[in-house]
């Protein structure tokens, strides 16, 4: 069979090249497409995120626009969509019917199951970017027994979304400002992180020249994990445990030095002297409690947390610091987002980055089926044992 390297969890493959992310984990540097992710962080919406990592450049105004009305034309979901959230029980997980539903857009939409052109995949792109925030608002409306919301055109993005999350017939939801703002910071901090499991596992599916509905709807499920996105589910329901009384900090770090669990929301693959997103969000975190007058005591028991773990010699060899997922969940609570929603929210915010891997392997033409190898540790051959003569 030839030489095999083995590389468990791929540390050390690198699968393929890529225009989109750089990140350099020893110093916590984050850039989409070159730009700083601190500096996006403070100037851009998510919109023009997404433009940027799709496409490459920061779109110019006109560009913006055109893009914004795409979205805005792409946003209603088909009638037909409507049953497939009518047969889901009112318990089903929305990472579930979220990743059903994004793949069963391709069976409204087969025309752009191939994609013949630039003009094809814009298309497609716009409407799971636009698409995305229905289905999950719609997934939660129907968990709650609530009627479902339409999009309202005349809304940015976030708007919109919290409009069909939280509107009720007659009485629009008003998010703030400062609740828009966190939102998109939110969305914008998650978009993309290079070849992390999710996006590796669409680009593994697209590898087999898959279509793009199929492609992110695996990447939906890769991210459900609590080792991957179902982290930032896992950082609120330690901190309410805490918070209940539980167990207190220093016992949870026990615990987790123990090897019994594990300190959610914190450690990385890469990053090994800070995650720039966690900081970020620490910060926004804090921002937006302070200025809607919102007390958040899980806050307070997360900065402790981190405090504490990252003064403890167990944390301090190992370089585990708060990732992406410590802080989101403060931000996600004050915007009246479930718990269950929390990865739901990770993937919206992702979308933009696993389509732009997608097409970054599709216009290359040249990507080769991902089929890695493994190394064999089972049986030497053996001679088949008829049924009667096994013992
Ligand atoms: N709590 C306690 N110990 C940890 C943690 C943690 N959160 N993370 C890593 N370690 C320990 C691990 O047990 C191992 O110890 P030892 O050397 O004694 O065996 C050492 O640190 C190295 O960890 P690893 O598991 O080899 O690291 P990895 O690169 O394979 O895993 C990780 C990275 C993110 C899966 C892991 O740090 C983890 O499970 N963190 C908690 C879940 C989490 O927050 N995930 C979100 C990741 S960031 C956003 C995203 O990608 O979704």
């Amino acid at each position: 069979t030839g030489y095999i390297t083995y590389d468990p969890g791929y540390a050390n493959t690198g699968s393929c090249k890529s225009d989109v992310t750089f990140v350099d984990g020893e110093k916590g540097i984050l850039r989409y497409r070159g730009y700083p992710i601190e500096d996006l962080a403070e100037h851009a919406t998510f919109i023009e995120t997404a433009y940027l990592l799709i496409f490459g450049d920061l779109p110019t105004r006109g560009q913006r626009q055109k893009f914004r009305d795409l979205l805005s034309e792409q946003e209603l979901l088909h009638e037909g969509l409507r049953h497939h959230f009518e047969g889901f029980p009112s318990t089903g997980h929305p990472m579930a019917i979220l990743s059903a539903v994004i793949n069963a857009l391709g069976c409204y939409h087969p025309d752009l199951l191939e994609i013949d052109s630039k003009a094809d995949f814009l298309r497609a792109a716009a409407k799971i970017i636009s698409k995305v925030r229905t289905i999950a608002a719609w997934s939660y409306r129907k968990a709650q027994g609530l009627p479902f919301m339409y999009p309202d055109p005349k809304l940015s993005y976030c708007r919109n979304f919290l409009h069909m999350m939280h509107s009720i017939p007659h009485r629009h939801y008003e998010p703030t400002d400062a609740q828009v703002r966190a939102l998109t910071l939110f969305f914008l901090l998650h978009a993309d992180h290079e070849q992390n499991c999710s996006c590796s596992t669409v680009r593994m599916v697209q590898s087999t020249e898959a279509n793009l509905f199929a492609s992110v709807s695996a990447g939906i499920c890769a991210l459900w994990g609590r080792l991957h996105g179902g982290a930032n589910a896992g950082v609120i329901e330690m901190l309410e445990h805490i918070h209940e009384g539980g167990t207190s900090i220093p016992d949870y770090l026990e615990k987790v030095k123990n090897k019994e669990c594990k300190l959610m929301g914190f450690g990385h693959r890469i990053y090994k002297s800070f995650d720039p997103r966690a900081k970020i969000l620490r910060k926004a975190a804090h921002d937006m409690l302070e200025s809607t007058g919102h007390d958040d005591p899980l806050l307070d028991i997360a900065l402790e947390m981190a405090d504490a773990a990252m003064s403890d010699e167990y944390f301090i060899e190992r370089r585990l610091y708060p990732n992406v997922d410590f802080y989101s969940g403060i931000i996600l609570r004050a915007l009246n987002i479930p718990v269950n929603m929390f990865t739901v929210m990770f993937a919206i915010g992702r979308m933009p980055g696993w389509i732009a891997h997608w097409y970054e392997a599709y216009a290359d033409g040249a990507t080769k089926i991902h089929r890695p190898r493994q190394v064999y540790t089972g049986r030497e051959p053996r001679v088949y044992v008829p049924l009667d003569s096994r013992i």
